[in-house]
């Protein structure tokens, strides 16, 4: 296990360049599966998601090489179309698997992907919309069990909720369906219209994606092709916002403002000065923060749930009172306990969490909980007097290249260190 151990109150200045997006590069990854031929992904992200993703790629037949920011995936038939518990247990998003899978093999044996530190993490618009399509279930201990008795074939699919991962699962089961499929209510993020561009690119037949509504052709067969994953635009928001809780200043290279343009009007709210330019973007921090009256996730184009953890760090130090309300997952307040240890003021009722801005927060032993968590307290690491370190940096390794790296390049006072394990203490 390893710790991140930071000497806060150092103000952030200097040059960031914005890796690319994990919630893009694993749908892609996925759907690299769909495609005969040699794909090669550029600016993916050196995450312990994607090499997860790519150890279920490489089981079921695909085979990847990793050189830096590059990745290529060769795929001439499938090996397997079972992915086993242990692979599906390293990343909560391998169920994004199930529609390639489905797509190319016809049938597809998973374990069912358990919660996560978010809460219960149902599949429920997965299933549906992909028995619409279909597809048909089996639960039998743990394992799902998928075939498609007549083949996938086109539908008219109305998703309950704008889910990601359902949105994604049905592009990359109808891409290669028999028929139009019309998904409505769905996903609008930004890592669709990514998702939808690479599936272009090898030769699917898709519009709308981005809109509520997206339309897919079937087609017989897809081929590789290249394609650079977008920045991580949550990525983006959390080093400009390194920048802002320290009193700082950043250029964030690799990305220009409209990936994150959903969460940069909250920034200036916050007294922080926007300078986008075509291929970077620069900050101003104020000396203190503005609290903001209320801040509420929601589906895309709203606010992002992924920023939230990452705003009320920032909020923690602002000069005012700021409501925040979580809209979109369950258990998504589990890094208050850790802000209030280093001071922050926070009440949390149910969804809704009231942030008392402090003048000060100061340092403490504390634990990621999940990955966005996990990057609040380093931001409160940063910003506060004395000492801070935060374990559990697994969950911050699966979302964030070498964080410490980065974050040490503009100025930070940061260090990953190893921390013993219990067993050795007890010799
Ligand atoms: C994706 O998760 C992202 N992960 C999440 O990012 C992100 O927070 C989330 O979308 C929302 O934007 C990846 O892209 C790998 P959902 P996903 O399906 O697809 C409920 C991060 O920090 N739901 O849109 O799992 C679900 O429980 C991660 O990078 C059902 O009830 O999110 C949740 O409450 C965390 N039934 C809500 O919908 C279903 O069948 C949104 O889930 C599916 C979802």
């Amino acid at each position: 296990m390893q710790k991140l151990v930071i000497d806060g109150g150092v103000p952030l200045e200097g040059e960031i360049f914005l890796h690319g997006a994990k919630n893009s590069a694993l749908p892609i990854l996925a759907a690299a599966l769909l495609c005969n031929g040699e794909t090669t992904l550029e600016n993916c992200p050196r995450l312990t998601d994607v090499f997860a993703a790519c150890r279920i790629l490489t089981h079921l037949g695909g085979r990847c090489t990793i050189q830096e920011h590059t990745v290529t995936v060769q795929v001439r038939a499938l090996r397997s179309d079972t992915i086993p518990e242990a692979l599906m247990q390293e990343m909560r998003s391998s169920i994004i698997f199930l529609g390639a899978v489905l797509g190319r093999a016809g049938t597809c044996h998973v374990s069912y992907p358990g919660g996560c530190e978010l809460g219960p993490r149902p599949i429920d618009m997965h299933l549906e919309a992909l028995r619409q399509m279909g597809a048909r279930f089996s639960v039998c201990g743990g394992q799902l069990d998928c075939t498609v008795p007549d083949g996938l074939h086109g539908a008219v699919i109305h998703l309950p909720f704008p889910s990601v991962g359902a949105t994604e699962n049905v592009l990359l089961a109808a891409v290669l369906a028999k028929g139009e499929t019309v998904l409505h209510n769905a996903a609008r993020e930004p890592e669709i219209c990514d998702l939808a561009a690479f599936l272009r690119k090898c030769g699917a037949k898709i519009s709308g994606e981005g809109e509520s509504t997206i339309r897919i052709e079937g087609t017989e067969r897809l081929h590789g092709c290249v394609h650079a994953i977008m920045p991580d635009r949550i990525a983006g928001i959390t080093y400009l916002g390194a920048a802002a809780i320290t009193g700082g200043t950043l250029c964030l290279k690799g990305t220009d403002a409209q990936p994150m343009e959903n969460m940069l009007p909250t920034l200036e709210q916050m007294g922080c000065r926007l300078y986008p330019e075509p291929d970077r973007l620069h900050l101003l921090a104020p000396r203190r923060l503005r609290a903001v009256p209320f801040l509420r996730t929601m589906p895309h184009p709203g606010f992002p749930t992924d920023a939230q953890a990452i705003f009320m760090a920032m909020l923690s130090l602002a000069d005012g009172v700021s409501v925040l309300e979580e809209n979109i997952f369950e258990n998504r307040y589990r890094h208050v306990d850790a802000l209030v240890k280093m001071g922050a003021r926070i009440h949390v009722s149910g969804r809704t969490a009231v942030v008392a801005g402090v003048r000060a927060l100061s340092g403490a032993a504390v634990s990621a909980t999940d990955l966005r968590g996990g990057a609040a307290m380093v931001l409160a690491g940063l910003a506060a007097q004395g000492r801070t370190e935060v374990r559990q940096i697994s969950h911050i390794d699966r979302g964030y290249e070498t964080m410490e790296l980065v974050l040490r390049s503009v100025g930070a006072q940061i260090v990953r260190k190893d921390v013993p394990s219990e067993g050795l203490l007890r010799i």
